[in-house]
């Protein structure tokens, strides 16, 4: 499974890089905002960090909209992915921007019939939110299961992007699914690494290690 880290943050996106922990970048316009960084701006700066991709979201409501604001963020880096909402106007710019060759990031899916409408407009990803579907008590991790029953029945290419994943459960849990990719916050990759066993360990082995005095460099 890969793993994108979900922020505009690009001291967080540098640090997880360095431990080769970052197959690509997703942001979103609540993310860009948080950073209070210009979209141009910062987006060229993660692009030139990562090699993989990096997902820019458009914010126009019609598909001509989305399209004209897909093309302009495309000419930021080579690995611009560009992220259209689950609607029909989406679906319509998906196919276009597609059909051009770009890479394209259906996001805010919700459902597995979403889920099967991008993969026929051509969508490189399809974005189901688990979190804010556990938000409403529903099992978030049930749909990216379904996303993966359909796309194998009938072999579509559109990669499964785990997003809106609060916990490091929910990346174990993916990996289990069989998400292609998991987009996180950088905190939630970071706590992936936590275990009480592993700190208890830890700690009793440099206690024992202390009482024989010696030393290996
Ligand atoms: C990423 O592509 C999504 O925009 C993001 O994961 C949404 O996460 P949230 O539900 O925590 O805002």
């Amino acid at each position: 499974m890969k793993f994108f880290v979900d922020t505009a943050e690009v001291d967080a996106i540098a640090e997880l890089n360095e431990l080769g922990m970052v197959d690509g970048v997703t942001t979103n316009p609540s993310l860009i905002m948080k950073s209070g960084r210009d979209i141009k701006e910062v987006t060229k700066e993660i692009c030139d960090l990562v090699d993989g991709p990096v997902s820019a979201e458009t914010v126009a409501l019609d598909a001509e909209g989305m399209i004209a604001e897909g093309r302009e963020l495309a000419k930021i880096a080579e690995n611009i992915a560009i992220k259209v909402p689950l609607t029909w106007a989406g679906l319509k710019a998906c196919n276009v921007l597609t059909n051009e060759g770009r890479m394209v990031n259906v996001t805010l899916c919700f459902s597995a019939n979403q889920a099967l409408l991008a993969a026929k407009a051509g969508a490189t990803f399809i974005s189901p939110f688990i979190g804010r579907l556990d938000d409403l008590n529903l099992e978030g991790l049930d749909l990216i299961a379904d996303i993966r029953e359909i796309y194998d029945n009938y072999g579509f290419e559109t990669n499964i992007l785990a997003a809106s994943i609060r916990s490091a459960n929910h990346m174990s849990e993916c990996a289990k699914i069989g998400a292609d990719v998991a987009t996180a916050p950088p905190g939630v990759i970071k706590k992936m690494a936590d275990h009480v066993l592993t700190d208890k360990g830890l700690d009793a082995f440099m206690k024992d290690w202390a009482s024989t005095g010696q030393t290996i460099l």
